[in-house]
């Protein structure tokens, strides 16, 4: 629990040197009265944000965790959850993780990873998400649109596969819908949806935070369950990583790689925007 509460912590303090930094001397004397409140960013850039977060902790869990973890022995599987399998989660389903965990918060955020041909059929997109699917594939540049059905702003962007674990493991899938994926395929797309066009500093700092947030969660949830193996050697968690042998980091360990890897771009952004 001291824990959760520490790595809380950590991401409140970012979100408040962050808030500080625009109430206080950041932005000039007439935008300082309004700071945090008014429309900063219009949807697009606030989900392009998060989705280059989300790419960061993506490919890190699925390199340095997954890659790196088999390499120790260490499992992960889509069972992960159940009782007598002893493993972590795929990417897929850390991510799904995430997904969960921004959806019981109050931030309006919606998580989602399609393809045209998945493991599982629920993964699978329909109407608009899968026309603008067609034009990802040809050219992987983000597609933007708004879904008129849900009333959702909505982003997508490219899915590839980066790493020859993603082609092996989902060629060999016996449920898969395609056995002959290539490293560098458009494997699939994330997609991001908010109910509004714009969006304050402080709504967007919600955001990025629920996102992280999220990434905890499902990273905890991850090392509760290495807590409960019986059979499994379990791993030493601490300051060190799977490449240097039966380690993991701990969540705040994780997440701070996250943060140093992806937050210059973000506030670069958060920066640049007035
Ligand atoms: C060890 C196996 C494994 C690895 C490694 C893996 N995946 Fe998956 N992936 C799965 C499974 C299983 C699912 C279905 C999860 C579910 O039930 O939603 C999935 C789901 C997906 C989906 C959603 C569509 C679908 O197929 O259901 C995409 C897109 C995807 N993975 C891309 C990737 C990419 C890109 C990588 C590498 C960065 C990767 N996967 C690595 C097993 C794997």
């Amino acid at each position: 629990m001291e824990k959760i509460i520490k790595i809380y912590s950590v991401i409140c303090i970012i979100a408040i040197t962050m808030s500080c930094f625009f109430s206080c001397g950041g932005v000039p004397e007439d935008k300082k009265a309004s700071a945090g409140t008014e429309k900063a960013f219009s949807v697009e850039e606030v989900l392009e944000m998060v989705a280059k977060e989300n790419d960061v902790t993506r490919t890190l869990y699925t390199k340095a965790i997954v890659g790196k973890g088999k390499k120790q022995g260490m499992k992960f599987d889509e069972d992960w959850r159940k009782d007598d399998v002893e493993a972590g989660p795929l990417p897929a389903l850390f991510l799904r993780g995430v997904a969960t965990s921004i959806k019981k918060s109050p931030v309006p955020l919606g998580l989602y990873l399609g393809s045209d041909f998945p493991i599982n059929a629920a993964n699978k997109f329909e109407g608009q998400q899968a026309v603008l699917f067609e034009q990802i594939k040809k050219d992987q540049k983000p597609q933007f649109f708004y879904d008129d059905d849900q009333k959702l702003h909505t982003a997508m962007f490219v899915d590839l596969a980066s790493a020859g674990a993603c082609v092996t493991c989902h060629n060999d899938h016996a449920q898969t819908a395609k056995s002959d994926w290539k490293l560098g395929d458009v494997m699939g797309a994330t997609t991001w949806q908010y109910p509004k066009d714009s969006l304050s500093y402080k709504e967007t700092v919600a955001v990025l935070n629920s996102y992280a947030k999220g990434t905890v969660d499902i990273y905890m949830e991850y090392l509760d369950e290495i807590e409960a193996f019986e059979k499994s050697e379990k791993p030493v968690i601490g300051d060190k990583w799977p490449e240097e042998g039966n380690y993991l980091p701990t969540a705040e360990v994780f997440l701070d790689s996250v943060k140093k890897l992806s937050s210059y771009e973000t506030m670069k952004h958060l920066v640049a925007a007035k």
